[in-house]
């Protein structure tokens, strides 16, 4: 509370906005507790006010202002093909953005699956070039929170973590906060005990799906997933897909698209 709140840059590149709408969700804390009482976010497009040359203006005196201090959060990637002209944000390639303001910032947050790995923009052939962003910015410390999108309560959780302790949070080698990526949906999920005894779902609306048995036959990826939806869950914690009865298609990790996805086994 006696803390100085940390401004907040936040860019949106190549994504479909549902990052920002998972944040604007988290319950604990809310969203509305981090944006008035922990963080300045100063620049955030779909949200803010401000609009056009307005809000072109406050990016720029944000940066100017708090320039070393400011945290620069990325929602979606950079199309590097052409030029970067898949992306355009104030007449400019979204890729030139991306590079200047990142240039000030003391650490950069990759929100998603856009920004941590390429997500479907970046689904073979890619033809955009679509690139995430530690591979744009090389310089600077890129925290993944990866998730398609990620869930409400880890996107806050990593804000809260760096305000209260004022470092980044400790992450594994890919760059994500063990805390919330450290274990596989597996590790923690509560059809474990059928996958332990052999029981599984055999086909969509068989006995076994009924009876709530494991999904792995069924194409279910949280034996290679990292993400927190069996332990923190989703919609304040009310479900996550494998409760709803679909097994995890891995959105949260690098190449979902291409490698695990939707009903490959
Ligand atoms: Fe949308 Fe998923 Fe990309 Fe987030 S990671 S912007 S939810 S496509
Ligand atoms: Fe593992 Fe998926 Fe089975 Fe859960 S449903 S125990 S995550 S294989
Ligand atoms: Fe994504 Fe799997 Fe969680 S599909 S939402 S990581 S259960």
């Amino acid at each position: 509370e006696t803390k100085p709140r940390i401004p907040v840059i936040w860019l949106h590149g190549l994504e479909c906005t549902c990052c920002s709408e998972s944040f604007i969700r988290s319950a604990h804390p809310l969203a509305s507790d981090i944006i008035l009482s922990m963080i300045s976010l100063d620049y955030q497009d779909l949200i803010m006010a401000a609009a056009g040359h307005q809000a072109e203006a406050i990016l720029e005196e944000t940066r100017e202002k708090y320039k070393g201090r400011y945290l620069l959060a990325v929602e979606g990637n950079a199309p590097l093909e052409q030029d970067g002209m898949s992306c355009i944000v104030a007449g400019r390639p979204f890729v030139e953005q991306l590079h200047e303001m990142a240039a000030d910032a003391q650490a950069v947050v990759a929100w998603g699956t856009c920004a941590s790995w390429g997500c479907v923009q970046a689904a073979h052939p890619n033809p955009t070039r679509a690139t995430p962003v530690h591979q744009v910015i090389r310089d600077k410390p890129v925290i993944k929170v990866p998730g398609c999108p990620p869930i409400a309560e880890v996107m806050t959780g990593v804000l809260t973590y760096m305000l209260t302790f004022e470092r980044l949070p400790p992450l594994d080698r890919q760059g994500r906060p063990l805390m919330f990526y450290g274990q596989r949906i597996h590790d923690k999920c509560y059809r474990r005990p059928h996958f332990d005894a052999g029981q599984f779902v055999e086909a969509w609306d068989d006995e076994g799906a009924r009876r709530g048995y494991c999904l792995y036959k069924m194409g279910c990826k949280g034996p290679t997933t990292y993400n927190a939806c069996s332990t923190v869950g989703w919609n304040t914690g009310v479900s996550f897909p494998i409760q709803s009865g679909h097994g995890c298609i891995g959105c949260s990790e690098n190449a979902f698209w291409d490698q695990s996805g939707f009903y490959q086994q």
